[in-house]
């Protein structure tokens, strides 16, 4: 079985005082959880803090992106070994933010998880359509050319070692919850194409999430389905109690 995987995606939001008291609190209510995966994924200048907050608990750091270069000139980017260097092992990628606001495409995603997988750091990749693809009919299209794009190149080994988030755009920050019937059918979708492209066992090993609106009133609901294998976690992941919530349902189910 698959145990589940919740990562709270804070985005740009929290300060440094708000980020501490938040991994504090949730260290004392999640000492519990023993097989879900609980990692959080801070702005970058919270990376380090948060990490330290975070010592004696079984919480994992990622970061929200990273450029496919080591170094140089490249005023306002960050690499993989900065991250990993300040304790991460995660690193989403793709995230439909990045490809909206900041011209993102399926080329440049993939070579930021080919690096990140170089490095050792565990991608999670971010697909998802838009609310006018599905309103036309698209989804399976849409979510079809992101994976293959973003996972061109890839070997069996490689996506051993990578998280797939299927966010569907229209859901995100929206209040708008995908059905568990929803996100099943394409996380089912999603699995078919891994077996295509890989074999029926990677499609069996490889977890993937749901994300969109996801909060304490629709997390037991979603988690409880054998093909949703965590949450990547927005605006509820901001809130402790919110949170706290959605790491019980995952770890309930785990
Ligand atoms: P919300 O949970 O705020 O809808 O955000 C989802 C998301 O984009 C996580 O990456």
């Amino acid at each position: 079985m698959r145990n589940k995987i919740i990562a709270g995606n804070w985005k740009m939001n929290m300060d440094l005082t708000g980020s501490i008291e938040l991994i504090e609190e949730l260290s004392i209510e999640l000492k519990y959880v023993q097989k879900c995966d609980v990692v959080f994924c801070p702005p970058f200048p919270l990376l380090l803090p948060v990490k330290e907050a975070m010592k004696n608990t079984r919480f994992e750091l990622g970061a929200q992106n990273m450029f496919w270069e080591d170094k140089g000139a490249y005023t306002g980017e960050v690499s993989a070994n900065m991250l990993l260097s300040v304790g991460c092992n995660y690193v989403i990628l793709g995230h439909s933010e990045r490809r909206k606001y900041f011209n993102e495409t399926n080329e440049t995603v993939n070579k930021r998880v080919q690096k990140a997988l170089l490095a050792g750091l565990k991608p999670i990749v971010c697909i998802g359509e838009t609310l006018e693809e599905r309103e036309s009919e698209q989804t399976r299209s849409v979510i079809e050319n992101q994976l293959k794009y973003d996972l061109q190149g890839f070997c069996r080994d490689d996506v051993v070692n990578l998280i797939l988030a299927y966010e569907p755009i229209w859901a995100i920050g929206t209040g708008k919850t995908a059905t568990p019937d929803q996100a099943v059918e394409v996380h089912q979708f999603i699995r078919d194409l891994l077996s295509k492209l890989y074999d029926e066992e990677l499609a069996q090993i490889v977890r993937i999430q749901y994300g969109g609106s996801v909060n304490n009133a629709n997390a037991r609901d979603l988690l409880g389905r054998s093909d949703i294998d965590g949450a990547l976690v927005g605006g509820a992941s901001l809130k402790a109690q919110q949170f706290a919530k959605i790491v019980e349902a995952g770890e309930l189910n785990s």
